[in-house]
């Protein structure tokens, strides 16, 4: 357990730039965990060096090659770190671009006058996307209630509210107002037993950093996560999608391949940072485990995480000690209520 061992959790702070020093206020803690995670120093070295390589990756030197060898590493890294034996990764603009092109693409080709499904749970980034692209397509977007009290939406929610005609879908992951974790496998079973062709994309961009990702479990199409909330840096996104939402018509330039979904020369610097985050988890895996098998040491990592989390939430909820938590103070109201066994450490 990380909580019993100062001397790991010392490592990993040395990890980390900025712990507990902000270039702009001085002396901090930074506990906005909503709004993004701590940088790992390695991504900022790795940030650096792409940064000053002039090179377009894929060209015939040995710069363009290398830095297209990055790219290909990093997404091999990402199979491995989000678990997905299909489908591709792409990065773009920001985790909310990534949700806008794959649920613009699944509207646009939707069959005419069927339905979107999203919850009042979700994050503005897919919420306008649906709402916008259904208008335009003419489909119908039918809105899923979320349960305030468990600060959750449900698949008996879904499952309400769905029907055959039901073609697009959208999932909230983790939720960066309640805290909460959607069980994102139970809400997929539950459309495709309804719309079994639904296309159906996730916003993991929260659930990120906070435990597991674990995409072939999801049955999912899409998936979208913002790498600055997972220890990497701002200034794009990365999206997973499944073959058959590879295989939709989608914007690209004449010519190019029908697989592809990236728009122009690719950032090499932010592929390695990813690399970098994946080598974190394999690191922290190492120091909980003795696992041996890669994946099994990103699963180590991600319940160490997990449960860290769980213990430094519980100590901010319930106090430490002689000290009294927000639980104990009359004016403070806790979202969910303090004993929710599906809040994830925000
Ligand atoms: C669940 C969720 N979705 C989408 C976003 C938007 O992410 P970004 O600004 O990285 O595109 C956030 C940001 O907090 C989020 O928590």
């Amino acid at each position: 357990m990380i909580k019993d061992n100062p001397e790991l959790i010392a490592k990993i702070r040395d990890r980390f730039a900025h712990v507990d020093r902000c270039p702009f206020q001085g002396e901090r803690i930074f506990f906005e965990n909503a709004g993004g995670a701590l940088t790992l120093k390695s991504v900022v070295e790795t940030s650096a060096f792409y940064a000053a390589i002039p090179d377009n990756p894929g060209r015939i030197n040995p710069a363009g090659q290398g830095t297209q060898a990055v790219i290909n590493k990093a997404k091999t890294d990402l199979a491995l770190f989000m678990n997905a034996s299909s489908g591709q990764f792409f990065a773009g603009e920001s985790g909310t671009e990534l949700l806008f092109r794959m649920i613009r693409t699944a509207c646009v080709n939707a069959p005419k006058g069927s339905k979107v499904i999203g919850s009042s749970i979700e994050h503005p980034a897919t919420r306008s996307a649906a709402r916008r692209w259904a208008d335009i397509a003419g489909l119908t977007y039918v809105n899923v209630p979320h349960d305030d009290e468990t600060g959750l939406v449900t698949a008996s929610h879904y499952a309400t509210h769905m029907s055959p005609d039901v073609s697009v879908a959208t999932v909230l992951h983790g939720s960066p107002v309640t805290g909460m974790a959607m069980d994102v496998v139970a809400i997929v079973k539950a459309i495709r037993e309804i719309s079994p062709e639904c296309v159906i994309i996730i916003d993991g961009i929260q659930h990120a950093a906070h435990g597991l990702i674990d995409l072939d479990s999801y049955g999912a199409d899409g998936y979208a996560i913002s790498p600055y909330k997972v220890f990497s840096r701002h200034g794009y996104g990365i999206a997973w999608i499944s073959d058959r939402m590879t295989a939709l018509p989608h914007d690209r330039l004449i010519g190019a391949p029908e697989d592809g979904w990236e728009f122009g020369t690719r950032d090499a610097g932010s592929f390695a940072t990813v690399s970098d985050v994946v080598s974190y988890f394999d690191w922290l895996g190492r120091q909980v485990s003795d696992e041996t098998d890669p994946r099994a040491r990103i699963e180590a990592a991600g319940r160490a995480i997990h449960d860290y989390e769980f213990h430094l939430t519980n100590a901010l909820i319930k106090g430490v000690g002689n000290l009294p938590g927000l639980a104990d103070m009359p004016h403070v109201t806790i979202l969910a209520g303090a004993d929710n066994p599906s809040r994830e450490g925000l």
